[in-house]
């Protein structure tokens, strides 16, 4: 038994993840089982080796007895097939993914593609070539001894087509020459880092750019242990046929694979701790109010009024510019005022435009006051249409020939049924004690409070999230109106004064916490969201007493000097929905965004943005987070969107690289 020692790190490495081996049929369901699965391959060759083992290379060996040892041998290798190909239906979708995306993104890159294309190539020969294997073991009644005696032949030979040889050439391709070895030069880093610049491409993939990393990884350790299964079945094969001893030929294939896959598995390492852990969404490919995006309405309105009205004493002795924080005070003769819903709330920065105008009332249940100005001077406040509702004439006036009263254009915050503006401040929490955590985030809007929902699932050993156990927890539906529900504490509403939203990553370095909830605090005038972290056992996948070792983490930040918070400004927005190139994120932790109108011209102010993409943010295959927060998107000229962000939870300190292996 002298060939387990070459094996004992790999071993012991593997038993530092698995305290209990799981029974040969368990499904295998953790994000780890790719090395889980070369561990459980590896030392079923070992075993497998224990039928040849009695053979000594000896001329006059009985058929029978071959044929039974090759029979035997077949076996073993059709149950390590099945393993494999168990585990590569697992991951073909994330794989296909993370392909898909390297094609899509990469086309550009000619040299990476290049050497892409080259990964695949050998890749699709070695896979084919253990699908023949595999089809040997089918017919294996039928087959002549000389056709596995060729194919093992074959498949160990020292020629350019052997499998030895597309080993020798994937790892080459992959890594690079060990000589020259740098981490971040070769394939995977390469890729990691393209895929994290490709941020407007990639965001639709749901996979952080470390799960990318390992989707990639799992592909090709997979046919690597593909191949080299091939080889040490070739020489088993040899030996049970009497062509040889080549214990030193097994010796060498073992020790080239053990230390492919230790330079492979630190390699991993080190280009997954670097590789972000951010999930978001880009821009659905066609925006539905409703359904991918929400908005806060009627908080800060384009709204006309005219100077008499603006004041208790009905005077126009004043400019527009004067009336920065006032009220509608009236309605002087039943103008133009008595033709429009009077905005009850306050009026702010009023501003002179033109004398006179045609406006076009928005429809009755739109949260749009007009579609669109029009005014005599032929300036347009917003985006000309057919009018369907009829424009309608608004003319300024003199009084005594000394007074002009104008008609403004302001800006009205009225709490009415047509403004949503509210925030749910109630906590988030997962159904900790069925031991499930936060695997998802969205914004909801319901009964025009706005929420942030989790998605929630239950904890599986080592990393892994049981999909069937995942749902949206539903999310509080309370009225604003209900009973026992009072603003600033249940809800929090956005005012001219308070309307801040704070931009922040709240996360945790602490890989044994993981997310359990999310709620906002309101912090002087500024929302600011709060992420709940439980302890958690990776290898059991158990939260630890969460009602004990739980807390809750923020970014408390609101004026340090040196550190302060920094706004994210929105210059002459437009309504976020009108950009046709797709939004990209545009904010940094430790930021801020106010709700603000829509630009005077390019809407005439009627919007509220940032808009909230309502989306789902999760990711595929689902894990635990390690982190979240809320980000601004946008393109310059527009409102953008505000979204939550995800972060995955880091798998880098499970992926253990053997010490002895350099
Ligand atoms: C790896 O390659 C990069 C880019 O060519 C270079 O800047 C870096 O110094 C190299 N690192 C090592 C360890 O050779
Ligand atoms: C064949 O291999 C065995 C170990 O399995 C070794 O003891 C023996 O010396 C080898 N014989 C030859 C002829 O190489
Ligand atoms: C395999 O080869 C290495 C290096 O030549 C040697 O140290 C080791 O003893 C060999 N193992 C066996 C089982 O022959
Ligand atoms: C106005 O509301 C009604 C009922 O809610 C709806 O059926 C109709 O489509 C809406 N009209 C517009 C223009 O949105
Ligand atoms: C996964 O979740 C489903 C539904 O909650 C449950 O029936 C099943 O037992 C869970 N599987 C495991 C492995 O816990």
């Amino acid at each position: 038994m002298h060939f387990k020692r070459d094996w004992s790190w790999l071993v012991v490495v593997f038993l530092l993840f698995f305290t209990t081996p799981p029974p040969a049929d368990a499904v295998i369901e953790d994000v780890l089982d790719i090395i889980h699965v070369v561990k459980e391959v590896t030392v079923g060759i070992l075993k497998a080796w224990d039928i040849v083992q009695q053979s000594q290379f000896a001329q006059n060996i009985e058929f029978p007895l071959m044929r039974e040892k090759q029979r035997k041998v077949l076996q073993r290798l059709k149950e390590l097939g099945r393993q494999i190909d168990q585990t590569e239906q697992k991951y073909a979708q994330n794989v296909a993914v993370a392909v898909e995306s390297v094609t899509e993104f990469m086309n550009q890159n000619v040299p990476l593609m290049t050497k892409m294309n080259d990964i695949h190539d050998t890749m699709n020969r070695i896979s084919s070539r253990f699908q023949q294997m595999q089809k040997y073991e089918a017919h294996q009644h039928k087959l002549e001894e000389s056709t596995l005696i060729t194919f093992a032949e074959w498949t160990v030979s020292p020629n350019a087509y052997s499998v030895h040889h597309l080993m020798e050439r994937l790892h080459l391709t992959l890594l690079g020459p060990e000589e020259k070895e740098n981490t971040t030069t070769n394939m995977l880093s390469l890729l990691a880092q393209t895929y994290e610049e490709s941020t407007d491409k990639i965001c639709h993939t749901q996979q952080s750019a470390q799960q990318f990393v390992y989707s990639l990884y799992a592909d090709i350790a997979l046919t690597e242990l593909k191949g080299y299964i091939m080889m040490e079945f070739s020489w088993m094969m040899l030996r049970i046929y009497g062509k040889g001893n080549y214990t030193e030929e097994v010796n060498l294939t073992r020790m080239d694979y053990e230390k492919r896959t230790g330079r492979t598995l630190k390699l991993l390492r080190e280009v997954m701790r670097r590789a972000d852990r951010i999930v978001w969404r880009c821009d659905p490919a066609k925006f539905i109010r409703g359904k991918n995006y929400d908005e806060v309405t009627r908080l800060l309105q384009g709204y006309i009024e005219n100077e008499v009205d603006l004041n208790k004493e009905e005077t126009c002795r004043e400019t527009c510019d004067f009336y920065q924080s006032t009220r509608s005070e009236g309605c002087f003769k039943d103008l133009y005022c008595a033709r429009q819903p009077r905005c009850s709330g306050k009026v702010y920065h009023c501003t002179f435009v033109d004398s006179d105008m045609w406006v076009c009332p928005a429809g009755r249940n739109s949260t749009r006051r007009y579609e669109y100005i029009e005014y005599e001077n032929g300036r347009v406040l917003g985006q000309r249409s057919a009018c369907v509702r009829g424009s309608t004439k608004v003319d300024s006036w003199w009084r005594y020939l000394l007074w002009h009263c104008s008609y403004c254009f302001c800006l009205c915050d009225e709490i009415s049924i047509k403004s949503d503006r509210y925030f749910n401040l109630r906590e988030t929490v997962a159904d900790v004690e069925n031991n499930r955590v936060v695997t998802g985030l969205r914004f909801v809007k319901s009964n025009r409070v706005f929420h942030l929902q989790i998605e929630e699932g239950q904890l599986l050993p080592r990393g892994g999230i049981n999909r069937t156990s995942q749902r949206w927890k539903p999310v509080d539906n309370y009225q604003i109106f209900d009973r026992n529900v009072r603003n600033g504490r249940d809800y929090h509403t956005l005012s001219y004064e308070s309307r801040s939203m704070d931009l922040d990553d709240i996360y945790t370095d602490d890989n044994s916490y993981v997310v359990v909830g999310v709620r906002f605090r309101v912090v002087g005038a500024h929302l600011n969201v709060e992420a709940k972290l439980a302890e958690y056992d990776f290898l059991e996948g158990k939260l630890i007493s969460p009602e004990i070792n739980s807390f809750w983490k923020s970014n408390d930040n609101t004026d340090v000097s040196g550190d302060r918070r920094q706004k994210v400004n929105l210059n002459n927005p437009d309504m976020s929905t009108r950009t046709i190139v797709k939004s990209i994120p545009d904010s940094r932790h430790n930021q801020y965004i106010d709700f603000v109108n829509t630009n005077m011209d390019k809407d005439a102010a009627q919007s509220t943005v940032p808009f909230i993409d309502t989306q789902e943010v999760v990711s595929n295959p689902p894990v635990p987070l390690s982190g979240l927060g809320i980000y601004h998107k946008g393109r310059q000229g527009y409102g953008g969107f505000l979204a939550p962000k995800i972060m995955t939870y880091d798998f880098t300190p499970h992926i253990r690289v053997p010490q002895n292996i350099n």
